[in-house]
């Protein structure tokens, strides 16, 4: 693979573009994409990038997958938007495979992670009033501290991350935040009986890989049992694949009360989110009192069908558990060569991290990532020492190994 030189005029001028007129809400990488297949990425000059972010974790299936973008075109030539006014002749057979996949009897579909996170929420609290008896406008949701559910401002309320919540108060009231990975600390929490849900993550993605203890997911969704809370697991990022089983829970044989998930659910293709759920649950919420004009449109469900085959017939879960371990043994090599450089290394499947000490002259896991970039690898840094690696979960050993030489050239030179 060639060294890439990511910042060439054409380059320039598209970066110059999105700094004038957009939104200054993301500090990217420098570099301008234009392509992407399986596992690379190639920018605006043509240089190639193995892709170690997939869209933080939505490309699960690959960038551009056949069978995926081959659904996308078919269905997009017949109907893409009915809304839900109407019936249409995608929905019932989406909804129907997902269910059946997971062991539900009922999916409510979305757009964005955000939306569905919000949905479950929304279920939590009308489930809590109508099925539990709590008092009108008392229902609490429990949550994790240094959680990430997505951007609005019902979830940033129970963030705990100043950047996501400075500056866009006033908060919704009704969450109690508790230290993750602390079974003591929700105890306490699921004592009031005001509570109707506890959500969390398996794994906090943004928070920078952070794996909970064994038998945490399992405790927590015995205590939520024993106290008739639900367990609400938020799959976005964690789920389809990523962390070596379909879902992350699955690891303890966790099977929560309400299922979110996003991202892989379409392969990256267009926004597809889904709420799983038991009628008990899911039924409370009647016509008219939830929605989206989006939300499982034919379109949607036809990639959402592709993507979910793509991860079952291409067994790609039990490969991120496979390269996953291979991933993380490679790299306790290089933090045992550079362990003045690397604190850590932490994941689970393909969804890994390695803490970087910063630099005595001042670099941080940012300068690490454009290093990566130079040589042909897109990682991203979060919470300023922490880079974050998730491959497309279709990338082959060989393939994995030759960005974990590539890895070890630029720790090894930083
Ligand atoms: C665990 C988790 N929940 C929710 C979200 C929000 O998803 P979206 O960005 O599609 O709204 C994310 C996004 O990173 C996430 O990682």
């Amino acid at each position: 693979m060639l060294a890439p030189t990511p910042t060439t005029t054409r380059a320039a001028e598209l970066m110059q573009l999105e700094d004038q007129y957009g939104a200054h809400n993301y500090h990217p990488l420098p570099v301008v994409l234009e392509r992407g297949q399986g596992t690379y990425l190639w920018d605006v000059a043509g240089n190639q990038y193995f892709d170690f972010l997939s869209a933080y974790s939505a490309v699960n299936q690959g960038h551009c997958h056949p069978r995926i973008i081959g659904a996308l075109t078919e269905q997009a030539q017949k109907l893409t938007l009915t809304s839900r006014a109407f019936f249409n002749d995608r929905l019932g057979a989406a909804e129907k495979q997902i269910c059946e996949l997971f062991g539900y009897d009922k999916a409510l579909l979305m757009n964005s992670g955000a939306e569905a996170v919000e949905t479950a929420l929304k279920l939590a609290r009308k489930w809590g009033y109508q099925e539990k008896g709590i008092a009108p406008n008392m229902a609490r949701i429990v949550v994790a501290e240094h959680n990430f559910h997505g951007r609005t401002t019902g979830i940033i309320s129970f963030s705990t991350d100043p950047d996501s919540t400075g500056g866009f108060g006033p908060y919704v009231p009704g969450y109690q935040v508790v230290p993750y990975n602390d079974i003591p600390a929700l105890e306490a929490a699921l004592q009031d009986p005001h509570v109707c849900a506890f959500m969390v993550e398996p794994i906090q993605g943004e928070a920078g890989v952070m794996v909970p203890a064994i038998g945490y997911l399992a405790q927590a969704a015995a205590a939520c049992r024993q106290h008739n809370v639900l367990f609400v697991a938020d799959e976005i990022q964690t789920g389809l694949g990523r962390t070596g089983k379909m879902l992350a829970c699955d690891h303890e044989a966790v099977h929560p009360d309400v299922l979110i998930l996003g991202k892989a659910l379409s392969g990256g293709v267009l926004p597809v989110s889904a709420v799983l759920a038991d009628d008990a649950i899911m039924l409370t919420i009647k016509p008219g009192q939830h929605g989206s004009t989006f939300g499982g449109n034919p379109l949607a469900c036809a990639v959402m069908q592709a993507a979910l085959d793509v991860l079952i017939d291409e067994n790609l879960a039990e490969n991120a558990s496979r390269l996953g371990i291979i991933f993380r043994a490679e790299m306790k090599k290089l933090q045992a060569q550079r362990p003045e450089l690397i604190e850590l290394v932490r994941g689970k499947g393909l969804l890994n991290a390695v803490v970087i000490k910063p630099a005595a002259d001042g670099r941080t896991a940012w300068d690490v990532c454009v290093m990566l970039m130079e040589r042909g690898l897109l990682a991203k840094p979060t919470h300023g020492d922490i880079i974050r690696f998730a491959p497309p979960l279709v990338i082959t050993e060989s393939e994995l190994r030759e960005a974990c030489v590539l890895i070890a050239d630029v720790i090894r030179a930083f």
